[in-house]
């Protein structure tokens, strides 16, 4: 198996970038399961809310791709996948009772992975002064922890 070496700050924003939107792809459908799993209406229409906001996020990296004259394209994201392989794990051995306990959790690991990416991907981009794409990611950050927090919020309801 052959991989490219990075070797400059640009090549490791490129695919930081192709990463994000795996990430991306891989939040979306690890929403649809959550919905399904969770058991409160409410929590459900919380993932439903964040899957519409997931959208509109890789098109907005989608935009950023293009800013930064970069073809569009992925590269793998075994963090999301492996965030979405426990949250799996933890659903099938839990209660009924605790269903929106554990997809509650899990969604707030997964945006917290996202921040740190974010930030990441923030900083490499303003430091190569692409204020445009700053904007576009900046607007995907305060998203995630917007919902970060109401994850948060909801889930100290819960537990009391
Ligand atoms: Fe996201």
């Amino acid at each position: 198996m052959s991989q490219t070496t990075l070797e400059t700050p640009t090549d490791l924003l490129r695919f930081q970038l192709r990463t994000a939107m795996t990430m991306e792809d891989d939040s979306l459908a690890a929403l649809a399961e959550l919905e399904q799993a969770a058991k409160s209406p409410e929590v459900k229409k919380m993932f439903r809310h964040h899957a519409d906001e997931t959208k509109e996020q890789i098109e907005n990296l989608r935009k950023v791709f293009a800013v930064l004259e970069i073809p569009e394209s992925t590269a793998a994201s075994p963090s999301t996948k492996g965030i979405s392989k426990q949250a799996e794990g933890l659903i099938a051995r839990s209660a009924p009772a605790l269903r929106d306990q554990v997809t509650l959790s899990a969604a707030l690991g997964n945006e917290h992975y996202e921040i740190s990416a974010y930030q990441s991907l923030i900083l490499a981009t303003r430091a190569q002064g692409a204020a445009d794409a700053v904007a576009l990611l900046t607007d995907n950050l305060d998203q995630e922890t917007h919902t970060s927090e109401e994850l948060a919020k909801k889930l100290e309801e819960l537990i009391g």
